[in-house]
């Protein structure tokens, strides 16, 4: 496949557009694992882009929910919906971009953006089922609550009162099933002159039991964090903010992701902050530069800690998924330009502000994604979406297990022109310490087609086991595996 027709693919895949779905009898090739059956694979992201005259950029795009279940004869349906927020109920209303995003202006008239509505919390990015509720969160807003069974939208979560509105991060974090006294945590962030980072914890009722406040004195850009029972994680991702840019995306004449870069020579740090105890955040020094976007996992060992992540060197931000503005299409190059992204482990000694970075995988990754039994703990594998080029910056078109046992790396790589989306972990019937099962979107954008492809665990490199046939649905974010679906 050529760069043009590649970039087709990858413009077909990113802006698909099929409205909300009910396909009550899905096509399945080979035979859905039993330990699948009665389970649902949920995913987010973006599901409308082009929205009348311009293109948003993909983190501004409305988010929209995508069901699998599998039944107990190994047959699949779908349902996917939008979430009903106030900005997609006016730009669907209006079939133009009426609210303000991170990076999409509604006009070109700074006048006109100055007094367009926002925030545009557009509950794109990740899905959690807790509590009763299938929880679509944003970067910079609440999270909005659907019903699991029908996918309604209820309208922001506020967690019986115990979330206030303001920012707060689309990653959350859980510990594993079976914890006694099971949390869900998220991040409140304030941002000044310093960072205010609020870990809020909230029971299996949904119910906020327990909050931790500490304050960074920088600026920070945080996507995503992990958690142990000690720690919670975050990368230090330091930022500057262009001033200039800044006051022109405060008048509508620019956009907050132009105004913002990662500040210029700051090392590479990791924050850890006590969790259910005292003491103070601790800032450690890795040996490398570091802007990392997606945390893998986390685990105690002993009184050190290790940490797994994937990070960039540096990052350029505006173009993520090749986004070059409201009319143009998406572009595969240049991207990740200052250097691909890599997966890492950094161990923690006690006592330590220092640490060292140690590769795990020789190619750009994103997407990292542990089993949720081994959240917080020692886990036996990792899986990654990962790609092939090397010297620009193609989607993904591998899966990977990254063997954290000392074993190697085995991969699956896609058909020519098929995309990769992120890994999601089932169980098998072993639960939390068996194998199980890999479950991945494979976008064709050419083909004008998708397919859930389910992974044996410990055999990516064997290719699927069943494939479920979808329509061309949009390129996800973040997907869930529900053991037994709630809707
Ligand atoms: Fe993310």
């Amino acid at each position: 496949m050529n760069a043009l027709d590649r970039q087709a693919a990858w413009n077909s895949v990113l802006t698909a557009h099929p409205g909300d779905l009910d396909h009550a009898a899905l096509s399945v090739e080979g035979t859905i694992p039993d330990a699948l059956r009665g389970g649902r694979y949920l995913l987010n992201g973006p599901g409308w882009m082009k929205i009348g005259e311009r293109m948003v950029h993909p983190f501004d795009g409305h988010g929209y929910l995508r069901a699998v279940r599998f039944d107990d004869a190994g047959g699949a349906s779908l349902r996917a919906r939008f979430v009903r927020t106030p900005a997609y109920v006016a730009e669907a209303r209006e079939g133009r971009v009426v609210h303000r995003g991170l990076a999409t202006n509604p006009s070109e008239s700074w006048w006109a953006n100055w007094r367009a509505p926002g925030p545009r919390n557009v509950a794109n990015t990740t899905v959690v089922p807790w509590a009763g509720a299938l929880l679509c969160g944003w970067e910079g807003g609440r999270p909005h609550a659907l019903d699991p069974a029908t996918l309604e939208t209820r309208g922001e979560a506020d967690f019986h009162g115990g979330l206030p509105p303001g920012a707060f991060l689309a990653h959350m974090r859980a510990d594993p099933p079976g914890t006694p006294d099971r949390h869900l945590v998220g991040l409140s962030i304030g941002m000044s002159r310093h960072t205010t980072l609020t870990f809020r914890e909230f029971d299996t009722a949904g119910r906020a039991v327990a909050t931790r406040a500490a304050t960074v004195p920088s600026v920070l850009l945080a996507h995503d964090f992990v958690m142990t029972p000690r720690w919670y994680v975050l990368a230090g991702n330091t930022l500057g903010i262009k001033i200039g840019a800044f006051l022109a995306a405060s008048v509508g004449a620019g956009t907050l992701l132009e105004a913002v870069q990662p500040a210029p020579g700051a090392p590479g740090t990791l924050l850890l902050v006590p969790r259910g105890r005292p003491g103070d955040v601790r800032v450690v020094t890795v040996d490398r530069p570091l802007f990392a976007v997606h945390l893998a996992n986390a685990f105690d060992d002993g009184d050190d800690l290790v940490v797994d992540l994937c990070a960039f060197e540096t990052f350029r931000f505006g173009s993520e998924f090749g986004y070059q503005g409201p009319h143009a299409p998406l572009t595969l190059t240049p991207a990740d330009p200052p250097g691909p992204e890599r997966l890492g482990r950094v161990r923690v000694a006690a006592g330590r502000d220092t640490a060292a970075w140690t590769e795990l995988f020789p190619l750009g990754t994103d997407f990292p994604r542990v089993s949720a039994h081994h959240e917080g703990r020692d886990a036996p594998a990792l899986y990654v979406a990962a790609r092939s080029a090397t010297d620009h910056g193609d989607p993904f078109d591998r899966v990977v297990r990254v063997d954290l046992r000392g074993g190697p790396a085995t991969l699956w790589h896609a058909p020519p022109g098929y995309v990769v989306g992120e890994p999601v972990f089932a169980p098998g019937p072993d639960g939390a310490d068996g194998d199980g099962w890999v479950l991945v979107m494979l976008y064709d954008g050419a083909g004008e087609r998708a397919e859930l492809a389910i992974f044996e665990s410990g055999r990516v490199e064997a290719g699927p086991v069943a494939r479920v046939h979808l329509p061309l649905l949009p390129y996800g974010f973040h997907g869930e595996w529900e053991p037994v679906a709630t809707g």
